[in-house]
């Protein structure tokens, strides 16, 4: 069940995820998908919109055969979420779906809406008693604020109990964010310089060249902190920061995702910049006066013996230069350097960079000595690529986390205290936002940003092209 049914969200992840998983063999054998949202459409009406989007956003086309099985197990049912009693009819209909198909009564609710339908969603699914031992997934960003996301974990647990609650992150669903664990726990060799001892600091960028995409009422209420950096930068962030876990086991995971979290200082609202593209405010659904970001670059402190005096910087922004997602540890410079004459210092700087895409891959950038005479150094690369050791596309993240939550499988989703923490840390900048600065379309966002990291700069700018 998919409430937000006619959403963004739906189209360009849920449905192709679903198809693929379907494809794939991976859907259980009595599945049926229905939609609700508060757009008129008839089911068949409802069908073409997903097959429109499978069509677009979908590695394996609609093929005829297996696409007329998939497409009538869809259906849709138009409502609201406010009005009590909204939801008994979605009862009625998902008896007759259960009679049909065979679903037995197994529920799994995904929450695609705003944020704010979701008080209104769980009460309805309360009253119509279809909560009982459902599952129900909660898209990202969780709350608005600290206040906000209290008073939603609040209102939820009066229907689900946390075993049933899935906040989804979909950047943990992304393999190259999941082989950080690997990278990191499964080697011997990283983890002794995983350290303040070695790096100088780390950098957490995901840029985008799209901007909006038609989703200005959405983006007017969140903008870039509330949609990338409390989310997915902070996500990934616990990944790379976190102390190696007792097990996999969900919650020994999470313990130590959030333990990062805990550990991290409040956001200082002096080192935030926020920026604007230029245009971003002549888009539909955004107000002529806009001071809404969409651009983010902080820094941020982790006070414990791992990471102190180590900045992370995080950046992220809409209509930059590239779409691009990575992670560049920097490490420190040598303690003396013997090649006299040669600057070792910043450009010079080994570091290692995590692509979780595109090329998804990891690149170890070392000074090596330049063949001839002489002691001449240049930069040279260990690279490993995705594509070339696994082969074939990389599954998208919804396929997984979507099966990682229908079986019950919370290690990928977050906590609630982990939500709750993500938002303390940045509620200082929400309460004294920095003043939004304009810049170009097709850049790589504010100055300002680059004047935050100096003396060094961000990786993966043209300048510094791997
Ligand atoms: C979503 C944000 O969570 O992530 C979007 O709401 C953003 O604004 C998207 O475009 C980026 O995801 P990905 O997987 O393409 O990096």
């Amino acid at each position: 069940m998919i409430f937000g049914a006619s959403g963004d969200l739906t189209k360009r992840k849920l449905l192709p995820a679903f198809w693929n998983l379907f494809l794939q063999g991976l859907l259980p054998k009595g599945f049926a998908i229905t939609g609700y949202a508060r757009t008129q459409m008839t089911d068949d009406e409802f069908r073409e919109q997903a097959r429109e989007s499978v069509k677009l956003y979908c590695r394996m086309p609609p093929d005829d055969d297996a696409w007329t099985e998939f497409a009538g197990r869809l259906s849709y049912l138009p409502g609201e979420f406010a009005n009590e009693g909204a939801m008994k009819r979605l009862e009625r209909h998902l008896a007759s779906v259960d009679e049909k198909f065979g679903t037995e009564g197994g529920r799994f609710f995904y929450a695609a809406t705003p944020t704010t339908a979701y008080p209104d969603i769980v009460r309805r699914l309360a009253e119509a008693g279809l909560h009982r031992d459902a599952k129900i997934v909660f898209e990202k960003p969780f709350g608005h604020d600290l206040a906000s996301a209290r008073e939603l974990n609040a209102a939820i647990h009066e229907v689900f109990d946390e075993s049933q609650i899935f906040r989804i992150d979909h950047y943990l669903g992304k393999e190259t964010v999941q082989n950080i664990l690997a990278f990191r726990f499964a080697n011997g060799l990283f983890e002794p310089v995983w350290n303040r001892k070695y790096l100088d600091h780390v950098e957490l960028t995901v840029v985008e060249d799209i901007g909006i995409e038609g989703r200005g009422a959405f983006y007017e209420q969140t903008g870039a902190i509330r949609d990338l950096v409390v989310t997915h930068l902070f996500q990934v962030m616990t990944f790379l920061a976190m102390e190696p876990p007792v097990s996999f086991e969900p919650n020994r995971l999470r313990d130590e995702t959030v333990k990062v979290l805990r550990s991290a200082q409040l956001c200082d609202p002096t080192q935030v910049v926020r920026g604007q593209y230029r245009g971003y405010r002549e888009e539909p659904g955004v107000a002529p006066d806009s001071t809404v970001e969409t651009f983010a670059g902080l820094k941020l402190e982790i006070d414990n013996w791992r990471w102190a005096d180590v900045p992370f910087f995080l950046r992220t922004g809409k209509r930059l230069a590239a779409k691009c997602s990575e992670i560049t540890l920097k490490f420190l410079k040598v303690p003396f350097n013997v090649f006299r004459g040669t600057d070792l210092d910043l450009p010079m700087r080994d570091h290692l960079t995590i692509r979780i895409q595109p090329n998804e891959g990891i690149t170890l950038a070392v000074n090596a000595k330049k063949p001839g005479p002489g002691l001449e150094l240049e930069r040279v690369t260990m690279d490993f690529d995705y594509e070339e050791e696994f082969g074939g596309q990389i599954a998208d993240a919804y396929e997984l986390l979507l099966l990682e939550a229908m079986e019950g499988d919370h290690t990928l989703f977050l906590r609630e205290d982990g939500v709750d923490r993500a938002w303390e840390i940045l509620q200082p900048v929400l309460d004294n936002p920095a003043p939004v600065v304009e810049y170009e379309p097709g850049s790589w966002g504010p100055a300002e940003a680059d004047a935050l990291i100096a003396p060094h700069r961000w990786h993966a700018t043209p300048a510094h092209a791997h």
